[in-house]
């Protein structure tokens, strides 16, 4: 694999004397927060309300404790994870995040770069700065998160865009039919649809743009509200899933579940996969953490089906200790978001590289070799 084993990565570090990037969740953090405006640096960080569920998504991770094995034989690994049919070199993949052309120009496509040179792959945001078939040109290994919109045949065109450029998979997004009450951004007055970021797929889509009186680039105030239009959809039921399904031959996630009972009926309805997840804090603030979440998930959803989870992870040991409490791979969001403010496609790339050198001490010091070795037992 194109990523250093954990002790590779930090001897080099302890070598040279330094290392070239922030090192931890804080530092990632506060550099972001110094290259960025407020408004936009806000829109990343925040959340919903007074911001209890970003908070708690944190500490349900602090809370969990690690219970390592010793002297279990660690010298070979294998870190990878084959979910299905995407195969990552490490449990974990990059988040669907939208608007990251108010974080760096490159945006999706430094994303899709990071992800093509340490094979993580992503998840390309329904609301990207970059459109799907040019985020697709950087490589095979991604999924598209759909937002549902109340147009079905926009949803569907859409859809049939990211299944003709060679998405493995669509990971609907059912937490935000509409979006939630940020305290920041409605401080700041600002929305970056409304400045235009993060609409790339509705201005590149022909369905889209049939609806439109005047092309985007002629009036693109009139074609962001067109978007913001479509994009709530409060009608929304699971027995819809079914529709979704018949637009499309790849697998279905539900991303945005924290509820067992949700979970089985997303099953029941044709996913072929749940992302536990609260939008990390930024939807329905009072939330329960995703952590905890994930523990109902699993028992409702038994063994078999494919669960990951999102929402707080920020270390190795987080990706660990989700494995551990029932998750098949997990999602990084926002440090990730932070690297590519510090650094474009190299500073998503040093995040990355850092989790996954994390990620391999956290096994080796567990005794594991494998993430199949990973079992609740880990977590007290
Ligand atoms: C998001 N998230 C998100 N999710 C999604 O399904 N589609 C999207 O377009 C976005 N956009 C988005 C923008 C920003 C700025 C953030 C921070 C997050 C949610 C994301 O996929 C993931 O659920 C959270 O980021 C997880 O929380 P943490 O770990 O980043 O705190």
């Amino acid at each position: 694999m194109t990523l250093d084993p954990g002790q590779v990565f930090q001897n080099a570090i302890y070598i040279a004397g330094a290392h070239d990037w922030p090192l931890t969740p804080a530092e990632w953090e506060e550099r972001a927060r110094a290259a960025l405006e407020p408004a936009a640096f806000d829109y990343v960080a925040g959340g919903a309300g007074s911001e209890a569920t970003m908070r708690e998504n944190l500490a349900a991770f602090e809370r969990a404790r690690l219970r390592p094995r010793m002297l279990a034989g660690t010298a070979e690994r294998d870190l990878s994870v084959e979910l299905l049919g995407l195969r990552s070199p490490v449990p974990f993949l990059l988040a669907p995040v939208g608007t990251l052309s108010i974080v760096h120009p490159d945006a999706d496509l430094a994303v899709a770069r990071a992800a093509a040179a340490t094979g993580v792959p992503m998840v390309l945001s329904g609301a990207a700065s970059t459109t799907i078939e040019d985020v697709a040109a950087e490589g095979p290994l991604r999924w598209f998160q759909l937002y549902w919109f109340n147009d079905r045949e926009v949803t569907a065109s859409v859809v049939a865009r990211a299944e003709a450029a060679g998405y493995g998979a669509v990971v609907v997004t059912v937490d935000t039919i509409v979006l939630g009450w940020r305290d920041r951004d409605l401080r700041h007055g600002f929305l970056p649809f409304l400045a235009g970021h993060g609409l790339a797929h509705f201005f590149s889509d022909p369905v889209f743009r049939a609806r439109l009186e005047a092309p985007p680039d002629e009036d693109p105030l009139g074609a962001a509200a067109q978007a913001l239009a479509v994009f709530p959809n409060l009608a929304l039921t699971w027995p819809d899933l079914a529709w979704l399904r018949g637009q499309t031959r790849l697998p279905i996630l539900v991303k945005g579940v924290v509820r067992g009972d949700d979970a089985r009926l997303a099953l029941e309805h044709g996913a072929a996969g749940i992302v536990v997840s609260n939008h990390g804090g930024r939807q329905l603030d009072g939330s329960v953490a995703a952590l905890d979440a994930l523990v109902e998930v699993r028992a409702a959803v038994g063994p078999e089906a494919t669960v990951l989870m999102d929402s707080g992870v920020r270390r190795g040991t987080d990706v660990l200790k989700a494995l551990a409490l029932g998750a098949d791979a997990v999602l990084v969001g926002r440090p990730f978001v932070y690297g590519l403010a510090v650094g474009g496609q190299a500073g998503v790339e040093a995040v990355i590289r850092q989790i996954a050198a994390e990620v391999d001490l956290a096994f080796v010091l567990s005794g594991l070799r494998t993430v199949g070795d990973v079992d609740r037992s880990l977590v007290a």
